[in-house]
């Protein structure tokens, strides 16, 4: 879900002689949802154009508790494109992936200009004003860059007023960051690989709404918020140049993996979602291990909760999983489980993790239940 303001301000200062120096600006807002994968995208075919080596798939959290805000301003009196990032300029000019999306994006709004009947605004010519902020800790393993791309691209669309269709922004977005492609839509979504070289078929598509499975919620547990040590760019690369089980993992794992987890999801089967959820990590965790020089991003705290979430599910009394863990390239989890498990998932972690605080943004608890050590929210 995507919420958007469109403004069109015409400040004018007072006119010395003539009525010709009006400031024309149009802004737009929106915001873009964080999504965490199921079966992960780790490995790049080509870099430049950010394609996969293999199709992933993800779950798009609700917008209430993660998300980027983007703010986008175009003018003809900006002298050139700049950047603010959580309230600081940031330095854009050697930005590839962020001069990816202004071109593809005024591209196409230029399309629009040239075959309009009507006179359009030019603003494919005016350079912009960028202000992003995410209501979360950035670069902690919590997937700021496919929030904040994606949201970077549903603006830019906006402010152009593009006609285009959610996939091929996703093939724009994912020009800025892959993850970013599965941002654009709810729900679970798949990111097809594509074969082409141009990367025109490399797009996301909706597996099903999120009112498809509503009982499914995800925990998140900050291990540490602090920026990661190699990133997912470099790290993946890395594995394409020296992993060999990377290679096995390319051709003989994720195929059938999409398979099942399509139908999974569509049979809202949380067994068969919950088990191909740890195995994928746990591969894409021993990828980066068979990377050379190895990549960790698991911590102690990390496998504590691994470990943890196979002896709550061997708890079982039929034995039928009842909670899945993720880790992205972080020591981060994100625990995946039908929402009747999730009070009970939360007492274990807090329990075991004494000084966890816990955020309960929908209530879970009711009041003057203590849980972690509750921090207000
Ligand atoms: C582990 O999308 O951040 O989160 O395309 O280089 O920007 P770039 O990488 P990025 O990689 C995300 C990797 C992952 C797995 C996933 O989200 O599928």
């Amino acid at each position: 879900k995507f919420t958007d303001r469109v403004l069109w301000l015409f400040s004018t200062p007072l006119a010395p002689t003539s009525s010709a120096n009006a400031i024309m600006v149009k802004v737009v807002t929106c915001t873009a949802p964080v999504n965490i994968a199921v079966i992960k995208y780790w490995g790049k075919r080509n870099a430049a154009l950010i394609l996969p080596t293999n199709d992933s798939l993800s779950v798009t959290l609700s917008q209430d508790i993660l998300h980027s805000k983007t703010t986008i301003a175009a003018s003809p009196d900006f002298s050139h494109d700049r950047l603010w990032l959580n309230g600081k300029e940031e330095d854009i000019t050697k930005n590839k992936r962020m001069h990816n999306c202004f071109r593809e994006t005024r591209a196409l709004r230029k399309q629009l200009e040239d075959s309009s009947a009507e006179p359009l605004e030019p603003l494919s010519t005016y350079p912009v004003h960028v202000c992003s902020e995410n209501n979360f800790p950035t670069a902690a393993g919590l997937a700021s860059s496919a929030s904040g791309l994606a949201a970077l691209v549903f603006t830019l669309a906006r402010l152009f007023d593009l006609p285009t269709s959610t996939s091929d922004l996703s093939r724009i977005a994912r020009q800025g960051s892959g993850s970013a492609c599965r941002s654009l839509f709810g729900g679970f979504v798949a990111w097809e690989m594509g074969s082409r070289d141009d990367g025109a078929d490399s797009l996301a598509v909706q597996v099903a709404p999120e009112t498809h499975w509503p009982e499914l919620q995800a925990l998140i547990c900050v291990v540490d918020d602090a920026k990661k040590g190699t990133s997912s760019t470099e790290g993946m690369q890395n594995t394409v140049a020296t992993s060999p089980l990377l290679q096995h993992r390319i051709r003989d794992v994720v195929p059938e993996r999409m398979r099942d987890m399509k139908k999974a999801i569509l049979d809202r089967d949380f067994q068969t979602f919950a088990e191909i959820t740890m195995r994928d990590s746990n591969q894409f965790h021993a990828v980066c291990l068979d990377t050379f020089p190895p990549i960790f991003y698991l911590n102690d705290v990390s496998r504590a909760i691994i470990r943890l979430i196979h002896e709550y599910n061997a708890t079982s009394p039929d034995g039928r999983l009842k909670a899945a863990y993720t880790y992205d390239a972080g020591p981060n989890a994100v625990i995946y489980a039908p929402k009747q498990n999730m009070k009970e998932i939360i007492h274990l972690i807090t329990r075991y993790f004494p000084g966890a605080d816990f955020v309960d943004p929908y209530n879970f608890f009711p009041e003057g239940e203590v849980v972690g050590s509750n921090l207000p929210h």
